[in-house]
């Protein structure tokens, strides 16, 4: 639980949210029968419909420029004073993926720029570090962009849970969105649920014991903040969930049911948790920026919430952290916000065969220096940015 100080009352949180997407996709009946299984299974069993593919030239990089560009004003690429990416689909062992993502974003010189990672859990740890950071700097801005690309490799238990895609947060004073509450819950305890060794493009899991984890660092979490009032069901219009699939969520979400709360706040709960998994279910797992991907979706989604409510946040990392944490949506929060480009960015992708989503998923950056020019992509007017090959070991960025 977070200590409170005399700068817990200044307000801050997330001002402007964005999230791209490459522009393929694999249908998941086609996954199911290519891999012989029931299409349900997908479906139903896991509840995702799709998945985004992400090409060599949409690493990481440029996914998360091109989810902040379009959000930033000239005055705030001068106002940033933090820029966190966070991402488990790191591109060097060493230079934070921050740094690029500066130079893309055409941000000031006078920031600190990192990378975090913690599996899924880094864009929150990227979030709360944001928040204290505003709170003690006056004036300045703080932009977190989650950024994954989920692979656990051909005909795997985990390839349906497979996706692409950034989520790009500006956290200030006085945000448009959503107010942060400073007191939040957390856990960490190492486990191996989930993981990916240096050597590995494929993460390895666990896949029962990881949704085990899951839920159980929910219950708890769950019940302490309960415990200490924070988790006041009535109080709560909306509960988000981290979602690998979005299955995961509603069995996380599940364990409030039977009792647990108010059957009226439960089917409250159970009714926006299902606008807030509309984007998800589309896009696939994008690890770290999931979480935010389902506030997103449920903001754009959903016409009955209204300022003033209160939404919680249950973020889970593979390894393991988990934080239960509380915001309020502010007042004008939906012109903040841009539901039909977002819906024309996923209708627009294109359908892949299994073949081309099997080339795709295998294609190689080069690892013994030679030069590599990669073709483009994505020429959507949302993608401005792409990796345009490798020279030398270092990747060319336009
Ligand atoms: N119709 C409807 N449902 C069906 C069905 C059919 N024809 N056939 C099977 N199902 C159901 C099953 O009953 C099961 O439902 P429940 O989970 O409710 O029991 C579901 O489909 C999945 O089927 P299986 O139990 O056979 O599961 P699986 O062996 O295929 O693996 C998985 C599923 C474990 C999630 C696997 O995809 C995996 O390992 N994924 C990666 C790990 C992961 O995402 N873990 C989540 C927690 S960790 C985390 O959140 C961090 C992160 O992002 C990685």
């Amino acid at each position: 639980m977070k200590e409170t100080n005399a700068t817990d009352n200044i307000k801050v949180g997330i001002d402007k949210i964005n999230f791209y997407t490459p522009n393929h996709y694999l249908d998941l009946v086609d996954l199911a029968e290519a891999r012989g299984v029931d299409p349900n299974k997908f479906l139903i069993g896991i509840g995702q419909s799709k998945m985004s593919v992400a090409a060599l030239d949409q690493d990481i990089v440029a996914m998360a420029a091109n989810a902040a560009e379009p959000m930033l004003t000239d005055n705030e690429r001068q106002e940033i004073g933090l820029l966190v990416v966070a991402t488990e689909s790191g591109i060097d062992q060493s230079k934070a993926a921050a740094l690029f993502v500066q130079d893309l974003l055409r941000l000031s010189a006078n920031l600190r720029a990192i990378e975090i990672k913690e599996a899924c859990y880094g864009a929150t740890a990227g979030i709360q570090l944001a928040c204290d950071y505003v709170r003690s700097h006056p004036g300045r801005k703080a932009l977190v962009i989650a950024s994954d690309i989920a692979r656990y490799g051909l005909a795997t238990p985990g390839e349906v849970t497979q996706g692409a895609g950034s989520v790009a947060m500006l956290v200030t004073r006085n945000p448009e969105i959503l107010a942060i509450e400073p007191e939040s819950f957390y856990e960490s305890r190492s486990t191996g649920d989930f993981w990916r060794p240096n050597y590995s493009t494929v993460a390895f899991a666990r896949g029962k014991f990881s949704e085990e984890v899951y839920v159980g660092m929910f219950e708890e979490l769950w019940d302490k903040a309960q415990e200490l009032g924070s988790a006041n069901p009535e109080s709560l219009q909306a509960l988000l969930l981290h979602i690998p699939f979005s299955k995961m969520g509603r069995k996380g979400l599940r364990t409030l049911g039977n009792g647990k709360i108010d059957e009226a706040d439960y089917m409250r709960l159970t009714e926006r948790f299902e606008q807030s998994i509309v984007y998800g279910k589309e896009v696939g797992n994008i690890y770290t920026g999931s979480i935010y991907l389902a506030l997103l979706s449920l903001l754009e989604n959903d016409e009955s919430l209204k300022p003033g409510d209160r939404i919680g946040l249950y973020s889970y990392g593979s390894g393991s952290v988990a934080e239960l944490y509380f915001g309020t949506l502010q007042p004008g929060y939906t012109q903040r916000l841009d539901a039909q480009t977002h819906r024309a960015m996923l209708d627009g992708r294109e359908r892949l065969s299994m073949s081309e989503y099997e080339a795709m998923f295998s294609a190689e950056l080069v690892r013994d220096g030679s030069e590599q020019d990669l073709g483009r992509s994505d020429h959507a007017a949302n993608a401005p940015h792409y990796l345009a090959g490798m020279k030398a070991h270092e990747r060319q960025y336009r």
